[in-house]
């Protein structure tokens, strides 16, 4: 069963020639690491790919040390615990997902690094669903126990609860952390992590725009230039 079409958003970062905005994309980290990361892993993203993204090299660092991973086997083939690198990836909520279906009354939370793209709909799609919990269902709708009514989700019983509301983060930067701001800003930094490469796509197509342009131009006059004794 379809869910309700997503609004189209105008999302900035879409355009072919707009850039993601890095801003954003860094307040919509802080969102999956202090919201959405207890439940969902975000598996494709080490510490590296953060740096010049949405922080600097020193920050990266530390936020990577704040978590313990295992060492590599020493001589005797012991395992032990190290703090994290650069080279790390950020780590998951859950063990396996048996433990992250224990915890989420069956329901597995999905990876996020490629929500973006695996879901129809994108970033509409997923800023509609966060924002889109009604505080009670429409009258006659079945909400089958433990799940929750969102028009959006396909099916409309949803296992993930409405996350985001108003103030739930704080925001460095002093904007103002509503929830369709989060939801819009969280979306932006999936978007990143689901297509890291699309700036420098669109620099690139921006500079064979701009020399076949060139180019075309020139054989325009060569052509005119060769031509212009035969009238
Ligand atoms: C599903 C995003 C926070 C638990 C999902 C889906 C997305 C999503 C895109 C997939 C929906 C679909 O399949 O079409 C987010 C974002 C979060 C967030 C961006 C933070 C802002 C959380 C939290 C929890 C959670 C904190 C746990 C308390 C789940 C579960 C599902 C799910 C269990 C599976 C739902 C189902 O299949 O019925 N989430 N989520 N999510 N999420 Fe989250």
């Amino acid at each position: 069963e379809e869910g309700l079409h997503p609004t189209k958003y105008p999302w900035e970062h879409i355009k072919w020639n707009k850039t993601y905005d890095h801003q954003a994309l860094r307040r919509g980290f802080q969102v999956y690491q202090e919201v959405c990361a207890s439940c969902h892993s975000l598996s494709r993203i080490p510490y590296r790919t953060l740096v010049g993204v949405t922080h600097t090299v020193d920050e990266a660092k530390v936020m990577a040390e704040e978590n313990e991973y295992d060492s590599d086997p020493n001589d005797e083939g012991e395992i032990e615990k190290r703090p994290g690198k650069l080279s790390d990836y950020l780590p998951a909520p859950y063990k396996n997902d048996e433990a992250a279906r224990a915890a989420n009354n069956g329901a597995l939370p999905p990876d996020l690094s490629l929500i973006v793209k695996a879901r129809h709909g994108g970033c509409d799609y997923i800023f509609s669903l966060l924002t889109g919990y009604p505080e009670e269902p429409p009258a006659g709708a079945a909400v089958p126990d433990g799940l929750n009514f969102n028009p959006y989700f396909p099916g409309t019983g949803i296992a993930m609860a409405r996350v985001l509301y108003n103030e739930l983060v704080e925001y460095e930067d002093g904007t103002p952390a509503s929830t369709s701001q989060m939801a819009k800003d969280v979306v932006e930094f999936l978007n990143w992590s689901a297509e890291p490469e699309m700036d420098q796509r669109k620099k690139m197509g921006m500079k064979v725009l701009v020399i076949s342009t060139a180019l075309f131009a020139l054989s325009v006059w060569v052509k005119r230039y060769k031509w212009s004794p035969i009238k």
